[in-house]
């Protein structure tokens, strides 16, 4: 019989790997890896909703995260955020209720002299203005 700290050390990998595999962790896989590692549901449910690198629910098909770091906020980040709360139809740290976005924050993404910056569908978006945040939305997004 495996120690308990054998099936803790293998409860991060276990849950990194449903998430690759399923895009997330389903409250209904909860119980099953409670059972495979002799562990109590709440333990598990508990890593699960203590690590925010963890999905509950399916991802969006499009991700912008706009950076939200104070030199980006000085270079018109607001005006950024408020033009991409309206064209995709969701509030800053949402997905919409279509699950087709999700707009989410960050904090500097390391271009700081470059900003305002974005991240959207994983790549860097710098020098970001309302007529290129509108073109890349129509592009991925809208
Ligand atoms: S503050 Fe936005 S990239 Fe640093």
């Amino acid at each position: 019989m495996p120690r308990e700290t054998d099936t803790r050390g293998a409860l991060l990998p276990l849950l990194h790997g449903l998430q690759e595999e399923f895009g997330y962790i389903d409250d209904a896989l909860v119980p099953h890896v409670a059972e495979a590692l002799n562990l109590s549901r709440a333990d598990v449910h508990g890593v699960v909703t203590f690590y925010h690198d963890f999905r509950r629910r399916p991802p969006a098909r499009h991700t912008v995260r706009l950076c939200r770091a104070e030199s980006c906020q000085a270079r018109g980040g607001n005006a950024i955020e408020q033009a991409a709360v309206e064209r995709l139809g969701t509030p800053m740290g949402t997905t919409r209720s279509d699950g087709e976005v999700a707009l989410e924050a960050v904090y500097c993404v390391g271009l700081c002299a470059t900003g305002p910056n974005a991240i959207i569908n994983g790549k860097i978006v710098s020098r970001l203005d309302g007529p290129k945040l509108d073109r890349l939305l129509e592009q991925g997004t809208g």
